[in-house]
């Protein structure tokens, strides 16, 4: 007992003149020295890993209020500012969870997210969380360029400006201006990444994290590749075709269980009750007859079309579904939704 009194003093006392020696803005105060909750960006920083551009040194709790409602009431409402609806169909939380979406940051698989959404009780949703979105380096990459095109060219390494091309062509809503976007990021500096959120990160790292001041070059390099590892700096976007008429399965072998956990994570968030859209989904037979009846077709009526290309703006409509790309959505999983609205068409 005594000796892990004193390590633990002695362990407090090094970081206290580890962070405290840094005599950055960043500096860490004696009551917020924990490891666990050491922010990541100051850890990379300590390490030699220039900050990016959207780096915030001192978070305002004003600003980050604002970004809060931007996010979960779609405008603001405070004492010193008011703005109207971004959108007037979306709200950022319709596509974006704002937590993580699995246990281990660097999982991709879609299974297991669903599986993590199922256990959680979080929709399983066409973007991916913004959990974090304020340790990454690069927005809006891979197949979006070819949905985009230039448009994406501003948006890929300016975070302010990926939220601009999201919210006037994901969510079909207005430019924001800087208060709003500072507002967001932030809120996203509020919620940025701690050691803590790194599981892969082991005993020896967190000791290496503590006495940085103590490496070479070489060690730092190992170290700073390795928390890097520890989550994803950027996010793949990989576009699936949509799949030929001999290359579906039309359900056989969908697991019909999973595939209601599909439509009620994912499909009825957005179009339930035409919630989002003006296209009401619901689970009676008539909507599995009408997804059963357009499977052989291409087009918006058929479900391996609309998933995997989203639609797009009509005249008096101007919202538009989100496609799904393949981290956000399997193949199987779309096998799987048409097993249960067979299943439910026979009901
Ligand atoms: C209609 C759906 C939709 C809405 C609403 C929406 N987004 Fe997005 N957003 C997307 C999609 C799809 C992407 C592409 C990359 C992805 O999956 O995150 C994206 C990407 C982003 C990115 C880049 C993330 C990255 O790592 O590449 C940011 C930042 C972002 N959105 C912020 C917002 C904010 C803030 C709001 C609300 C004001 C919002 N979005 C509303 C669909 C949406
Ligand atoms: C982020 C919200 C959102 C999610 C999630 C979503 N949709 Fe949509 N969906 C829309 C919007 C918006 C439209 C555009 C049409 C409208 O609103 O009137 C649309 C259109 C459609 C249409 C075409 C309607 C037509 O006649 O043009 C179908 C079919 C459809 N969605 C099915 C699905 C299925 C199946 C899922 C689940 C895999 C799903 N949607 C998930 C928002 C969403």
């Amino acid at each position: 007992m005594y000796r892990l009194a004193l390590s633990f003093f002695l362990l407090t006392t090094v970081m206290l003149i580890n962070l405290g020696l840094q005599g950055q803005p960043n500096r860490v105060s004696k009551d917020e020295v924990d490891l666990e909750n050491l922010p990541v960006e100051l850890v990379l920083t300590n390490l030699g890993v220039p900050k990016s551009k959207h780096s915030i040194t001192k978070l305002d709790m004003e600003k980050a209020e604002i970004g809060r409602q931007l996010i979960f009431d779609g405008r603001v409402r405070t004492k010193t500012h008011k703005s109207k609806r971004i959108s007037p169909y979306f709200r950022c939380t319709d596509c974006h969870n704002m937590v993580k979406e699995n246990d281990n940051p660097t999982d991709l698989d879609p299974e297991n997210r669903l599986a993590y959404a199922e256990k959680n009780k979080l929709p399983f949703l066409p973007a991916y969380s913004l959990w974090g979105v304020y340790n990454r380096t690069a927005f809006y990459t891979g197949g979006y360029g070819k949905v985009y095109g230039d448009k994406l060219k501003s948006a890929k390494d300016s975070i302010g400006n990926a939220i601009q091309v999201c919210t006037k062509h994901a969510a079909s809503g207005r430019r924001l201006a800087d208060w709003e976007i500072e507002g967001l990021l932030h809120y996203f500096k509020q919620h940025e990444l701690r050691i803590k959120d790194l599981p892969s990160l082991n005993a020896s790292d967190k000791k290496s994290i503590l006495y940085w001041q103590k490496l070479d070059e070489e060690e730092k390099k190992a170290l700073r590749e390795k928390i890097r590892a520890a989550f994803i700096q950027v996010y793949p976007a990989t576009l699936a075709p949509v799949l030929g008429l001999d290359q579906r399965q039309y359900g056989e072998g969908g697991n019909a269980a999973r595939g209601e956990l599909v439509f009620n994570k994912s499909c009825l968030h957005c179009h339930s009750g035409k919630r989002v859209s003006n296209y009401n989904l619901d689970k009676s037979k008539l909507t599995a007859r009408f997804f059963v009846q357009n499977l052989e077709g291409f087009g918006h009526s058929n479900l391996y079309q609309v998933i995997r290309w989203g639609t797009f703006t009509k005249k008096r409509r101007k919202q538009t579904m989100p496609l799904y790309t393949k981290e956000q959505m399997s193949d199987q999983q779309i096998e799987d939704l048409v097993a249960y609205m067979k299943q439910l068409s026979k009901k």
